[in-house]
């Protein structure tokens, strides 16, 4: 399952793109107007961080398909290759999705709550489907139950379209569509974090580091602990750059 951030805030990307192993960024109308700058500069802020080898998606606002495919044409020129172009899964967004489609334009197809909007958004030549877990959970039906169902529905139908699921609020719902295996998943950055928070690990950690400190000494670890002269070093060790 590809992991994404769903977030526009270059720090916060930064932040994850350190430690996590991501594979892109996602935004929508909202999370760019969080920022409260240029839409065009933030995600040119973006890419330019995340490189041309990682997924941006960035939303179309128009409310035609053909208004859709002239803003597409234009976020291309600019947002570079690897760009996703996100499409509401409406009537008109269907329209667009196939006229992108033919362009050669990635397509995600967002806003999706039902199996249907996921059904025809894949006859449209999305090469995603965005459904909104947390949103579905919100209207007292059950978003993972859902995305599985339109992970099987697609299967069974030959259409070749993958889940980018999205809207969490919790770990288990991302959890819950690793182990089903669906393509992708984004998430903000402190559900991200949330993933691997544990006060059982962390407790772990200090207790073996306090360890190898009683036995070596304060502030020690495996290459500055002393070595006896009876050792000899094998082989030429390859230096590590210093983090920037
Ligand atoms: O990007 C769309 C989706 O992630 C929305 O999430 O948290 O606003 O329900 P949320």
């Amino acid at each position: 399952m590809k992991l994404l951030i769903d977030d526009a805030n270059i720090e916060k990307i930064k932040a994850i793109y350190r430690l996590y192993p991501v594979d892109g960024v996602t935004t929508n109308p909202s999370i760019l107007a969080k920022t409260g700058r240029n839409p065009y500069a933030v995600l040119c802020e973006i890419r330019e961080f995340i490189g041309d080898g990682a997924q941006l998606h960035a939303q179309v606002i128009s409310r035609t398909a053909g208004q859709m495919v002239e803003e597409a044409r234009k976020m291309a020129g600019i947002l570079g290759q690897n760009l996703f172009i996100k499409v509401p899964s409406v009537p008109e967004g269907f329209r667009a999705m196939r006229e992108l489609s033919r362009e050669g334009f990635n397509v995600t197809a967002t806003v999706v709550y039902t199996p249907m909007q996921a059904f025809l958004a894949a006859k449209s030549g999305a090469d995603y489907v965005a459904p909104y877990v947390n949103r579905i959970d919100n209207l007292g039906a059950d978003g993972v139950r859902t995305t599985k169902a339109i992970q099987d529905m697609l299967a069974k139908n030959g259409l070749k379209t993958e889940i980018l699921a999205a809207s969490f609020k919790n770990s288990q719902q991302i959890q819950a569509l690793c182990e089903y295996g669906v393509g992708a998943a984004t998430a903000a950055p402190d559900i991200i974090e949330n993933l691997v928070k544990n006060a059982s690990v962390d407790s772990a950690v200090e207790a073996f580091i306090a360890d190898f400190e009683g036995l070596c000494g304060r502030g020690r670890n495996m290459l500055d602990c002393d070595l006896p002269s009876s050792i000899v070093i094998r082989d030429s060790i390859p230096s590590i750059p210093d983090e920037q």
